[in-house]
């Protein structure tokens, strides 16, 4: 198994200056595997991060690639790293919402979505991700009007219930909600580290697992309108309908699994009538493509050991049909 750790010495931002970013790709074998059968044309990396996956799929096979994210601070740093690559390479800052015109127009032979945060935005307490951040903002992309400090003091009660449930899975979504707004009848939340310990005083401790962890992954999910972009990248990649095209997500938790479970085997059916309908009317030959992994790939025990982050990583591909031209 190959296994990389990426320290690299190089400024990330106008405004910061990090001696190391610390990110290991997950997976990254077996991504591998995958890309390496595409034989040429251009990949999307739509999720290039401090592009570690992009820097071993340009070194490992001769496709162009399009190194896509929305955290302009990650896509800095990466174009720096993947500079020996010049001519190969293209970058954009955009959301996967935004992809659509990219996936047509520039021969894209295979996309890589590895979806969630990276170890540098976790890790980075000027982000507000952690738990320990005197900030309390939690967005990828800095352009976004919505930030965490606006979530947490400002939606209703409802409102946090909600999110608390659909994207945390919080057991004591009710209670939480109800202890911020009580909270913030007298004072602003204003860090990460304020709302991790209030969440702490008031959650049972159930295992080594911040009590708090769920309660961030579904302001970060909201703040970032997650699931939505993923469902919007599905699409744009249905729409685009591209001979070969090979798709590789690799998700953290089951909100985003079952999305492109679902996806993937809605793209494998032949028939999409209606279940109302007695008889097939729309020709039965619907199918898109196939999908490569039956079940999905997840990290060995090696790659759990030597990195943590990887024992939720999920990989699901998907081949759409070729073309006769
Ligand atoms: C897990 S990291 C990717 C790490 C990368 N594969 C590597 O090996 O260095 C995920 C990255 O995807 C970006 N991202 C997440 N959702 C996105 C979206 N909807 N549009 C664009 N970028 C997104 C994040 O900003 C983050 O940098």
């Amino acid at each position: 198994m190959m296994m990389r750790w990426s320290f690299c010495s190089l400024s990330v931002g106008a405004d910061m200056s990090i001696k190391e970013v610390p990110h290991i790709p997950v997976l990254l074998d077996e991504v591998l595997s995958f890309v390496q059968t595409i034989e040429n044309g251009c990949f999307l990396d739509a999720t290039t991060g401090f592009a570690n996956h992009s820097y071993e799929i340009l070194q490992g096979t001769s496709l162009d690639m399009l190194c896509n994210d929305k955290d302009m601070e990650a896509l800095e740093f990466s174009k720096k790293k993947l500079s020996p690559f010049e001519g190969r390479v293209k970058f954009t800052n955009k959301s996967f919402s935004k992809l659509e015109d990219e996936l047509i127009s520039l021969n894209i032979k295979g996309i890589l979505a590895d979806i969630g945060v990276s170890s540098y935005q976790l890790d980075n307490l000027d982000r507000g991700f952690g738990f320990e951040s005197e900030v309390l903002d939690m967005r990828m992309d800095k352009r976004s009007d919505l930030d965490a400090k606006f979530v947490v003091n400002n939606y209703s009660k409802e409102e946090l219930e909600r999110i608390f449930k659909e994207y945390g899975e919080v057991r004591d979504y009710k209670k939480i909600a109800n202890v911020i707004c009580d909270y913030r009848k007298d004072k602003e939340i204003e860090s990460s580290k304020e709302l991790a310990t209030l969440v702490a005083r008031h959650t049972r401790k159930f295992s080594k697992i911040n009590p708090a962890t769920l309660v961030f992954q579904a302001i970060r999910i909201e703040v970032n309108g997650e699931l939505e972009e993923l469902k919007s990248l599905l699409l744009n990649i249905e729409n685009a309908n591209i001979s070969g095209l090979k798709v590789l997500i690799i998700s953290f938790h089951s909100l985003e699994d079952r999305i492109v479970k679902q996806k993937f085997k809605e793209w494998t059916k032949k028939c999409i009538c209606s279940s109302e309908v007695m008889r097939c009317e729309c020709g039965n030959n619907n199918q898109k493509g196939k999908i490569l992994t039956k079940k999905p790939i997840t990290a060995s025990i090696e790659e759990i050991e030597e990195n943590p982050r990887s024992r939720s990583a999920k990989l699901r591909v998907f081949e759409f049909n070729t073309k006769e031209i």
